[in-house]
């Protein structure tokens, strides 16, 4: 099967992540182009005029003038939860900090007993919607954690719901076991016997044989888990193949960059207030930083320094990091939007930021996230022409068709 996409107004040749430093800035562009896919992925792009003729079923999409770019990879969600926390958010504003909540049980706990209190049903039936609604706006693929059950039952019931709705929708999902989000009520002041209850052979033993996660991880934070504890975590998890995340430097500096670092984690997420020697670590483990300025609106707190991370050379992912809690921003073409204002990204920075760096951050840049031949064909057709104008649109949904493995997965009626 084959689908041709025509009449491209300007198409973003992303090249395979990790793309580092200044070149994060340097993708080529060709107008007026066409491109081919063969059974799921890029086959040909180029110049219209030097398009192939193809043989075969061919289904043509006319992308009327519009910029096409690799389908957006959201790298970082908690979207699987259930309740929503309005109240505390009003609270915010009214001036109580984010890890005043936390500790005073409310926050991560809050929305624990609503996942608790949850079926398995019910869990992917909040999901579904909000998968749909990142679908339309371009997400192809999406890593979601768990988190918000704080039980060993809790949690793998909330992988099997991110397991159950890989099948039912065309968003590829990716799961990762965040059992350690937040020390649970039962185990105050006995941090050391939850690591022990959520790193139990035979519970990693079962997220393996189900094949629940890819990744572990681990919010490293005053008030949820140090860096000893995070370190036990994070190598039990490895023992049965889940490779690392951490949540590192986000509201507190303690270092949890450089563990990341040390224990070769994929990505290092948040990095608010990472220092000189948590770039200089990242940098030479290969970890990608991943930063999701929609928390810097949603709690308007300070963002992540992306352009010094990126003079270091580093390959910066960016992802809406959508929870009820610190940012309930599904839209991730709205967060490409947030660090180009908060970031001072350009609008390319945050187009590679979320395809090809995205990709590297769930080791998959392999096969995702880049404009080259023999990648999945995840393509997104903008109904403006140049990614430059949907980034400066803040906020207006700019996608107007979406293709997954070389199928149209959704398009918008105009
Ligand atoms: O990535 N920082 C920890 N986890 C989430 C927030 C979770 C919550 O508040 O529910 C985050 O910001
Ligand atoms: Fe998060």
């Amino acid at each position: 099967m084959n689908l041709v996409i025509r009449n491209i107004g300007q198409l973003l040749v992303v090249p395979p992540g990790p793309v580092s430093g200044e070149t994060m800035r340097t993708v080529p562009r060709i107008e007026g182009a066409s491109l081919v896919a063969r059974d799921g992925r890029i086959a040909w792009f180029g110049p219209a005029d030097d398009a192939p003729t193809i043989d075969g079923e061919t289904t043509v999409l006319d992308a009327r003038g519009g910029c096409v770019l690799p389908g957006l990879i959201d790298c970082h969600t908690h979207a699987v939860f259930a309740g929503t926390r309005e109240r505390e958010w009003v609270w915010k504003i009214e001036g109580k900090s984010y890890l005043e909540i936390l500790e005073a049980g409310g926050g991560i706990h809050t929305t624990v007993a609503a996942v608790r209190a949850a079926t398995l049903d019910e869990l992917v039936a909040a999901a579904r919607p909000r998968l749909s609604r990142m679908l339309a706006n371009g997400v192809t693929t999406a890593e979601i954690k768990s988190g918000y059950g704080l039980t060993v039952d809790d949690e793998l019931k909330m992988l099997r719901a991110v397991r159950r709705l890989s099948v039912e929708q065309p968003i590829e999902l990716v799961g990762t076991w965040l059992a350690a989000h937040a020390i649970p009520a039962e185990y105050r002041g006995r941090p050391g016997d939850y690591v022990d209850a959520i790193t139990q052979d035979g519970v990693l033993e079962t997220i393996r044989r189900e094949r629940l996660a890819e990744f572990a991880d681990v919010f490293c934070e005053r008030g949820a888990f140090d860096l000893p504890q995070a370190e036990r975590y994070l190598a039990a998890c490895a023992r049965f193949g889940l490779r690392a995340k951490v949540h590192a430097d986000q509201l507190t500096r303690m270092g949890a960059s450089a563990l990341a670092a040390r224990l070769g984690a994929v990505s290092a997420d948040h990095l608010e207030c990472i220092d000189d020697a948590g770039i200089d670590a990242l940098k030479s483990a290969g970890t990608v930083p991943v930063l999701l300025p929609g928390c810097s609106l949603f709690l308007n707190s300070r963002p992540a320094d992306a352009r010094r991370l990126i003079r270091a050379g580093l390959p910066v992912a960016v992802a809406t990091d959508v929870n009820p809690g610190s940012c309930l921003i599904e839209s991730l073409p709205l967060v490409m939007s947030l660090a180009c204002t908060l970031l001072r990204m350009t609008p390319v920075e945050a187009a590679v930021a979320c395809t090809a760096n995205a990709a590297a951050a769930i080791d998959r840049a392999d096969r995702l996230g880049a404009m080259a031949e023999g990648f999945a064909a995840d393509l997104i057709v903008l109904d403006v022409p140049c990614i430059e104008r949907m980034c400066y649109e803040v906020g207006r949904p700019c996608v107007r068709v979406i293709v997954k493995a070389g199928q149209v997965v959704h398009e918008r009626v105009d």
